[in-house]
């Protein structure tokens, strides 16, 4: 039997008229559209969409290029991957020609050649992500599943297609995780066995894709359960032996999740938990390994270090100044990492005070104020603001005046 899929409670009616255009214009040029994988699964579902996939039979860049023009909306061509992506507001319609894909040996990227709807699905990862929608006019929303994805989004199951999928991609090992994990699923007991098997192909992956991948994971809402259900299976260990720490990581990161500070990227965050119980030489091979980008090698070696000079913020009565004057050079995921990961009251009392308070604090007095007052710009200059933030911060001045007059003294060479 047919099944059709309502999408017209889902999404707004000037997305819905695209994709009935876009399926109106696919029929005139003789071709079949469909939409395919997450999406399909998302629409059923009901959950958040933004990100259309739609496959044709036909020149995916010739088709997009017409539906841009007949709805008026935006038109990016990719020629190289022969793709193109037509955008309006917040919503994106990839359009991709089917295609099939042959891997020339295990965890290469996959050699990609024109296809039919059946091999476009057939060389998917997981039943859920490998149905279609119709979007030609005669056959509009009817559900292509050949492979009984539905069934398993109402068992709530994650299987493969077939018994070579993990191996053709080690990749999907993640994503089943990530699929499992974020949909409350399971993953099927033959899928189960199989992924487990195939563990040892993710050596067969570069650092890059499993970065990807993990970036992917940092910016799921469950990161934590994730986590901790790749190490459970042991493909975390394959990211790096540490990574065997009976669920340390996946608590943290799960306690990271409820933090909210100004301008915490919690993505960031959950990187640095990463490099906190490392070695120095861990900490390098990772990042050898993932080849993060600067910003997140800077993060991940932060996080190492600051560690490693945290012993001395474990003193009770620190002036607010010394506790600036240590933490000001790191970035805030990595001052973070240690306060989740660090077991000393006092020292954690220290960089909650930081990233809550002391970060903020500015002199009332400003470059510009200290030149009317004749200091000229330069080194000399540096330093007095230096010096009047951590006035401030020890509350020696508490007034814009009380600054000025300081300043006067340290001219006049009295302090
Ligand atoms: N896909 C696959 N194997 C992979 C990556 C992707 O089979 N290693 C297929 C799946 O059918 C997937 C589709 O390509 O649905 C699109 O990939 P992606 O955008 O990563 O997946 P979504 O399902 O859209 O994932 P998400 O909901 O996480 O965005």
């Amino acid at each position: 039997m047919t099944e059709t899929v309502n999408i017209e409670t889902k999404i707004p009616p000037k997305v819905v008229n695209i994709l009935q255009i876009a399926g109106e214009l696919a029929a005139k040029q003789g071709h079949n559209l469909y939409l395919v994988g997450g999406v399909v699964r998302d629409l059923i579902l009901g959950t958040n969409i933004s990100d259309f996939d739609l496959m044709v039979e036909g020149d995916a860049v010739q088709l997009a290029k017409r539906l841009a023009e007949v709805t008026q909306t935006e038109l990016t061509i990719h020629a190289r991957f022969k793709t193109a992506r037509v955008t309006w507001t917040k919503w994106s319609f990839d359009l991709a020609t089917a295609r099939s894909e042959t891997y020339d040996h295990p965890g290469a990227l996959p050699r990609v050649q024109p296809g039919s709807l059946e091999n476009d699905l057939f060389r998917r990862d997981f039943t859920i992500n490998a149905m279609a929608l119709e979007l030609n006019p005669q056959r509009y929303l009817q559900l292509v599943d050949q492979y009984g994805g539905r069934e398993d989004l109402e068992k709530g199951l994650v299987r493969v297609l077939h018994e070579k999928s993990f191996t053709d991609d080690a990749t999907r090992i993640w994503r089943g995780i990530r699929y499992e994990q974020r949909l409350n699923f399971q993953i099927e007991k033959e899928t189960l066995k199989l992924l487990q098997r195939d563990v040892p192909m993710l050596d067969t992956i570069s650092g890059d894709r499993i970065r990807h991948e993990l970036e992917l994971v940092c910016n799921e809402e469950c990161p934590h359960k994730i986590i901790g259900r790749a190490e459970e299976l042991g493909v975390l260990a394959k990211v790096h032996p540490a990574f065997k720490d009976g669920g340390w990581l996946a608590d943290k990161i799960g306690r990271a999740r409820n933090l909210t500070l100004p301008n915490l990227k919690l993505p960031a965050l959950y990187m640095s938990l990463l490099a906190y119980r490392l070695t120095g030489q861990e900490c390098e091979d990772l990042i050898s390994y993932l080849r993060p980008n600067r910003s997140t090698a800077r993060v991940l070696r932060e996080t190492h270090s600051l560690a490693g000079a945290l012993g001395n913020l474990d003193k009770r009565n620190l002036p607010p100044s010394q506790v600036y004057k240590l933490l000001q050079g790191y970035s805030l995921p990595a001052i973070m990492a240690n306060y989740l990961a660090g077991d000393s009251y006092v020292v954690n009392r220290h960089l909650y005070a930081f990233v809550t308070r002391y970060r903020f604090v500015k002199p009332s007095l400003t470059g510009n104020s200290l030149k009317k007052m004749g200091i000229e710009p330069g080194p000399e200059m540096k330093e007095m603001l230096e010096r009047l933030k951590a006035a401030k911060l020890d509350r020696k001045v508490t007034s814009r005046k009380e600054e000025e007059e300081l300043v006067r003294q340290w001219m006049e060479g009295t302090t």
